[in-house]
């Protein structure tokens, strides 16, 4: 038998009770989409093959991730799911792993003991039970007096005594091909919602004496399974505590890891410490031996070493190593802080460079802006970069100083340790080394006091 394993993942449900105009499976979890949490997964197994059954409102979302995919309609159940999947390539003897993609939470190890244990029994089937609480939506396990397995009931199809039965199925299995197609070609939509249930192949192995084996998941969390809000809720949380712990097994302190929201997608350096409530999304990186937080927002942030970012929020944004952020600052549009600049409280950044060591401590807005490095930019600074039609540039030379509450009307541009006295409105450039202030700024003698 050949080694390799095919895996379908079940996709074009409707998932009505997420009650969503977004479909089920592209809700976010921590920064990805719910599917590519079991894409993954099968592909560390790994599943050589990998299919996905779509309907025609996720078709191009599943196109857009790079995946190969077949278009269920209409949805008639996991089961005519399955046999749209079969009908999408020519039968071989590669077994068939079949997952839910409402699953993110599913380790590839628990999928590896599945494809293990139907290859090594030669079962018609391998599929993972638990034991899980009378709420469940899970399918119901029944068994034979002597334990083997009859068939699955929907809870929608159980009687009260079946539907208090504690071992439930979880949606993951893996088949023989040639039984499975033997098996879906037999189903019938003979139960309450008229679909044609995948399970139903596991009560057409046991009648034909056809091995049906269970493998129990260890972790019940390992199986939740999303068809609500709730339930997105909670898959979310268990999620997350993963990621932070991974997180904290490579030298990262999160402080109160219930108040942390970190996405699958961040990378985080040793000794950074994440202080409560911080949230770091999308690409964001942060180096080693940061502080961050508490009550911090970043968002495709790229954080270097040593950085502080206290109580802010920088989106789309570069600090620099040692460059300090905070409290209450706001970074965005490609700003770029550099190594050792200081942004202080109530200063926004937009699409702005702030050079090395150069400082904008207080009530600052910097737009359309290049600090140069070491300037000082004086509380209550403004750049006044939009005329009502366009936005323009305003260039700061190196060591400039730049007096409170100075207006600078861009296009404009302070020369290197130029100055700008506290209340100038600079309409005009200022060369290099000159001294500026007024309304409208103009040169100052040289002796004069500012
Ligand atoms: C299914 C199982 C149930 C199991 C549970 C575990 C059946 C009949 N029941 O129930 O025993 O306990 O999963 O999660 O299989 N899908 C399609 N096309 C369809 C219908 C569904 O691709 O026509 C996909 C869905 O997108 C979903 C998966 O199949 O990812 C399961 O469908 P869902 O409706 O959520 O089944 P459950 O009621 O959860
Ligand atoms: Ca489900």
């Amino acid at each position: 038998m050949s080694q390799s394993l095919r895996a379908v993942i079940l996709a074009a449900g409707k998932g009505t009770r997420m009650k969503s105009s977004l479909p089920k499976v592209f809700h976010d979890l921590c920064g990805r989409p719910m599917l590519s949490y079991v894409v993954q997964a099968v592909r560390e197994v790994p599943a050589t093959d990998v299919l996905v059954v779509a309907n025609p409102e996720v078709r191009d979302r599943v196109e857009a991730m790079g995946l190969r995919f077949v278009v269920q309609e209409p949805q008639l159940g996991t089961g005519h799911a399955v046999q749209t999947a079969l009908a999408a390539f020519a039968p071989d003897d590669t077994p068939l792993l079949i997952v839910s993609a409402d699953m993110p939470l599913v380790p590839p190890g628990l999928l590896a003991q599945v494809a293990k244990v139907r290859a090594d029994s030669g079962a018609a089937v391998a599929c993972v039970t638990a034991h899980l609480g009378p709420d469940s939506w899970f399918g119901r396990v029944l068994r034979d007096p002597s334990g083997r397995v009859e068939r699955i009931v929907e809870v929608r199809d159980a009687t009260p005594a079946e539907a208090r039965i504690a071992e439930v199925n979880a949606g993951i299995y893996c088949f023989d091909q040639a039984r499975l197609r033997e098996a879906v070609v037999a189903l019938s939509p003979d139960n309450a919602q008229r679909e044609l249930y995948l399970t139903d192949c596991i009560a057409f192995f046991a009648r034909r004496g056809e091995g049906v084996e269970t493998v129990p998941a260890q972790r019940e969390e390992d199986i939740v399974g999303i068809n609500d809000r709730v339930e997105l809720a909670r898959a979310r949380q268990i999620l997350q505590r993963r990621i932070l712990e991974r997180h904290m097994r490579d030298g990262v302190t999160v402080v109160d890891p219930a108040a942390t929201y970190v996405d699958d997608t961040v990378s985080i350096g040793r000794d950074t410490t994440l202080l409560p409530q911080t949230h770091l999304k999308g690409a964001t990186t942060v180096g080693p031996g940061c502080v961050i937080g508490p009550n911090t927002v970043a968002i495709n942030a790229t954080i270097g070493a040593r950085v502080t970012v206290i109580q802010s929020y920088v989106r789309d944004s570069t600090i620099g190593d040692e460059a300090t952020v905070g409290p209450f600052a706001h970074l965005r549009g490609e700003s770029v802080i550099e190594r050792g600049a200081h942004i202080g409280n109530f200063v926004e950044t937009k699409k702005t460079r702030v050079g090395a060591g150069a400082k904008a401590s207080h009530l600052t807005y910097l737009g359309d802006a290049d600090v140069g490095e070491g300037a000082n930019i004086g509380a209550g600074t403004i750049t006044c970069n939009y005329d009502g039609k366009k936005k323009n540039k305003t260039r700061i030379g190196k060591g400039a100083f730049i007096g409170s509450n100075s207006s600078l009307v861009a296009p404009v541009e302070v020369g290197d340790h130029a100055l700008t006295g506290a209340g100038s409105v600079v309409l005009r450039d200022v060369p290099p080394g000159e001294r500026v202030a007024g309304n409208p700024a103009r040169t100052l003698p040289k002796k004069d006091p500012v």
